[in-house]
């Protein structure tokens, strides 16, 4: 038996979401915080300000302990500073722990005139929110965004399903403007069709790797494995291959396989009869860590990658990270490269874990997957569309898509590729010191961070064709520190030609 237990900072809503959710699944709902103040006597402010912040966690730690070893499967909303508490922390592993995340920020607004004994100071606020985040995380399986109403409404329905099935998945609540579905994290999903193919309902297109690997798949539609299957040619016969099999709207397209699969099906998708739901079950570390999430879809024009595409959420993101084991090596080496980017881009605990190195002998960590994951959905939640935040997502792929495209697709690995213009973006950022560290974690994981044989106009005429340019000036990516990347920097031509002359040996 599990509760369900809300975890959150001041704010975050946990009372609110707990009666909503105890509603919605049926189940009676307990927050500490009420019962507490009742066992006590007492508001709790009056009660820290009598006694003191120790002697109230006692009393919390116990209750908390108590109401967990309760029978009835509950919704449990915990007191903000619950997971102080080494053994609180320990006991909630046998539950669904569901951490409502707030910014800091939206968290003060949401409290400052409150009597909360520890939001009387803003700056201490946010201190204790940062300090105590690292447990919030840790002991999650769902990670939910809980600034845009709705979103525990929407999720109730998975987080139920999640309670129906053996612990071990994780779930983040991805969210944007009119859109949001789960991304799943569950060992093993792969296997388990009745979860993913709906029956008749859904119909699978994979690449011939994925479908030699788990043969079902060849009851769907299969392609050719690469970067040469992201075709116009490839999306008519695709399409065509659905209209045969009189696929409506109301049914569901499941992209098993890497990005390549992933961008194609989710743009036959998004115009397929003017679009169609689409399921994502990325198998490749590319997919898993960045693809996979944020709903950019897409196939190559000769003249240049991802040139004809939409944007196209899925309904739901399922990853199996036991998949990644029998992802041949040099395609698990590409996707470090996304890796490293996301870590970049994100700072903090993940870039720490990413820069202690990786062994990619070993089974691939899990929480860097999600973490990854997390990194990408905030970014496109703030910015689905490329208006301006998104485009850090771009770090190192200016100069990394136009090496691809004049080595000629499918001649070096996109993450191969990104590798060489993480190089070249973290040339154009300036400091060499973080340069030398990203250009060791790369090859340390056995990343090319240079190439061969091209020709330096070529690679600069192709990346005047970025997408991303306005008139005659193509912005960059640049990196001032781990967790501080930003967009649209103009860099002078002089600088980009002598960033690339490096790259080519
Ligand atoms: N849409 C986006 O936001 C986005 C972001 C990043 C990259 N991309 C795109 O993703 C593509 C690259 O993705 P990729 O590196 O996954 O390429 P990919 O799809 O070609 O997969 C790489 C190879 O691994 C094989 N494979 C995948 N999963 C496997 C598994 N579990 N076991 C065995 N083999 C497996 C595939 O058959 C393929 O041969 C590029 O086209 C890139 O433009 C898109």
């Amino acid at each position: 038996m599990r509760h369900l237990v809300l975890t959150g900072f001041m704010g975050a809503g946990k009372s609110s979401a707990a009666t909503q959710l105890g509603k919605m699944l049926g189940r009676p709902v307990v927050d500490t915080d009420r019962l507490l103040e009742r066992r006590l006597k007492s508001p709790i402010h009056k009660y820290f300000d009598k006694h003191g912040e120790p002697a109230f966690r006692e009393h919390e730690r116990a209750l908390v302990a108590e109401v967990l070893a309760s029978r009835e499967p509950a919704v449990i909303a915990l007191g903000g500073g619950a997971l102080q508490s080494g053994k609180t922390r320990k006991q909630l592993a046998k539950h669904l722990v569901v951490y409502l995340e707030l910014s800091s920020e939206a968290a003060w607004r949401r409290v400052k005139s409150s009597k909360r004994p520890l939001a009387r100071d803003e700056t201490a606020f946010h201190a204790l929110l940062a300090k105590r985040r690292a447990h919030y995380e840790d002991t999650a399986d769902a990670i939910i965004d809980n600034a845009p109403r709705g979103n525990v409404r929407q999720a109730a329905p998975w987080l139920g399903e999640m309670l129906e099935r053996e612990p071990g998945e994780r779930l983040i609540w991805a969210n944007g403007k009119g859109w949001s579905y789960p991304a799943i994290f569950s060992p093993g999903v792969l296997a388990r069709r009745d979860l993913w193919a709906a029956g008749d309902n859904g119909v699978t297109v994979s690449d011939r790797n994925l479908a030699k690997l788990n043969s079902w798949l060849k009851d769907g539609i299969v392609v050719p494995p690469g970067e040469n299957s992201k075709t116009l040619a490839r999306v008519e016969e695709i399409c065509e291959q659905l209209a045969e099999r009189e696929f409506e709207r109301g049914r569901q397209l499941v992209a098993v396989g890497g990005g390549v699969v992933g961008d194609l099906a989710g743009f036959c998708a998004a115009v397929y009869q003017r679009g169609t739901p689409f399921v994502q079950v990325p198998t490749s570390l590319v997919a898993q860590v960045d693809s996979a999430y944020g709903g950019k879809t897409g196939v190559d024009l000769p003249a240049a990658k991802n040139y004809v595409g939409a944007y196209h959420q899925p309904e739901a993101v399922l990853v199996d990270t036991n998949a990644l084991a029998s992802l041949p090596r040099g395609e698990l080496v590409s996707g470090y490269a996304e890796v490293v980017k996301t870590a970049l881009i994100a700072g903090g605990r993940l870039w720490r874990r990413v820069s202690d190195g990786v062994d990619l002998k070993q089974a691939f960590d899990p929480w860097i997957v999600f973490e990854c994951a997390r990194t990408k959905l905030r970014v496109v939640a703030a910015d689905e569309r490329d208006a301006n935040l998104r485009q850090i997502l771009n770090l190192g792929h200016t100069i990394g898509h136009a090496i691809e495209t004049a080595a000629g697709y499918g001649t070096l690995r996109h993450g191969e590729a990104v590798s060489i213009g993480l190089n070249g973006a973290m040339k154009l950022s300036g400091d060499e010191g973080l340069r030398k560290q990203v250009i060791a974690l790369c090859r340390q994981a056995g990343l090319p961070v240079t190439v061969k044989g091209l020709d330096v106009e070529d690679v600069l005429a192709h990346i005047r064709l970025d997408k991303k340019r306005k008139g005659d000036n193509v912005p960059f990516v640049l990196v001032e520190r781990p967790g501080a990347v930003t967009p649209g920097h103009a860099v002078p031509d002089a600088d980009v030609r002598l960033a690339v002359k490096e790259l080519i040996k």
